[in-house]
């Protein structure tokens, strides 16, 4: 735990630690943007990298870079996620050196952990009853989990046609579940909560978006830790899907840390896969916000549905000569198919889109065949199989006799 300030991450302003509020208390309208914990120059500089990679592995082996307490933390074993070589997967794309780190292998299925793990463990340090979030899912089923574990209540608002199996997470994790009829309306019933029931508010909970409660964020600083510790190195580039961008931008942040500890020398391109296009149109136009663009279709990876990302998003994209790659709903089950049997991997459809980018990069010779190129795999494909197996056939029972299942198989097997 360091001496950390709230900051904005556009003007700068700090924040006591304590503000509640949602976003910079200056930049307001277009102009709305997040806080992000800041750790000064000399704290990083001082960071003993090796010491924390001696310590169990996991989210708090970095608590020296976080501005949360890890010294009773609420923990369920998050972090410490593998960092696997597609080596079939990279051959057919061109690409060398590609790894996806799969966070399927988190307590509750999804990256998300790594926020719920900081903000319930802040929650508890600061005498807070209640934690609530606006979830498509993962965010949801996380807190859940992490507030079962610390005994707090939480409240879960999340709107109809999200993700069954998530739903049903969220559910027999104990939360009170708040299903409305429409996704705008999550944001005021949450923000109402925070101001009338004082709960813990660890999502976005404003329009324009800003993203989440900046103490919780920081927590994904540490797949950037887990990713230079197992390379050894920076990759060239570090692909993720993006919604709020709360995890782009403390990516970005946690690379940032480890250059101004010296672990590493220089930081890899950060790459957006978004559903809609929101950070491509403003990286193109040179905008200062991210405006919500037209939604052609519903996206089928419904974690990272939203029309609109956030400045932080954009900012992170700026800073490390980053690119927003739109990837729409064709391709993604037959991607979400080409990872689950080439490679063993089975993750949820927004975790693929990070794949389709890198197809798109490299076909444009933005990301050269020697590069080394990891993938964020967000979360495990039981998350939002409903969705996924809309359009995959019910498996037929078989009455054959057992020499012609075996030919039938033999067929099969022949087939390309
Ligand atoms: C599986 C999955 N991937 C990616 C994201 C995008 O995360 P962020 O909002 O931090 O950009 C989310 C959540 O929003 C998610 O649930
Ligand atoms: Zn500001």
């Amino acid at each position: 735990m360091t001496a950390a300030t709230l900051v904005c991450v556009r003007c700068g302003a700090a924040h006591a630690m304590g503000y509640a509020g949602s976003g910079c208390a200056h930049c307001t309208g277009e102009q709305a943007a997040n806080l992000a914990v800041h750790h000064t120059d000399a704290e990083r500089a001082r960071w003993d990298f090796k010491a924390a990679l001696r310590r169990p592995a996991g989210v708090w082996r970095y608590a020296d870079m976080l501005a949360t307490s890890g010294q009773h933390p609420v923990s369920l074993g998050e972090g410490g996620t593998p960092l696997i070589q597609l080596h079939r997967l990279s051959s057919g794309l061109g690409v060398d050196h590609m790894f996806i780190k799969d966070e399927s292998r988190n307590p509750t299925n999804s990256f998300k952990d790594r926020l719920s793990t900081v903000a319930v463990t802040h929650a508890v340090q600061s005498g807070i009853d209640t934690v609530a979030t606006a979830s498509s899912g993962n965010a949801g089923a996380s807190l859940a989990a992490y507030a079962a574990r610390a005994g707090l209540r939480c409240v879960v608002i999340a709107a109809e046609g999200a993700a069954g199996p998530m739903i049903t997470q969220i559910r027999k994790l104990g939360a009170q579940l708040v299903l409305l009829k429409r996704k705008e309306d999550r944001w005021p019933l949450l923000q109402a909560g925070v101001e009338r029931e004082r709960w813990l508010a660890t999502s976005p909970r404003r329009a324009p978006v800003v993203g989440s409660l900046p103490l919780g964020v920081e927590g994904y600083k540490t797949i950037a830790y887990e990713i230079a510790a197992d390379l050894g190195h920076a990759p060239d580039w570090v692909v993720l899907p993006v919604c709020y961008g709360d995890a782009l931008s403390a990516v970005a942040q946690g690379f940032a840390d480890l250059l101004a500890a010296k672990v590493i020398d220089r930081v890899p391109r950060l790459v957006a896969a978004e559903a809609h296009g929101s950070l491509a149109e403003a990286l193109r136009g040179g905008h200062d916000a991210v405006r919500a663009v037209a939604m052609q279709e519903a996206a089928l990876a419904k974690s990272v549905g939203a029309s609109q990302s956030s400045y932080q998003a954009l900012k992170a994209l700026r800073e490390t000569d980053g690119v927003a790659v739109h990837i729409g709903n064709d391709g993604l089950v037959a991607a979400q198919e080409r990872l689950a049997r080439r490679e063993g991997l089975f993750l949820e459809l927004a975790s693929v889109m990070p794949l389709l980018a890198v197809e798109q990069l490299v076909h444009a010779g933005t990301i050269r065949p020697s590069q080394t190129v990891v993938c964020l795999g967000t979360a495990g494909g039981w998350k939002d199989s409903d969705v996924s197996t809309q359009e995959m056939p019910p498996p037929a029972v078989e009455d054959g006799t057992v020499d012609e299942i075996l030919v039938r198989l033999r067929h099969a097997y022949a087939a390309p």
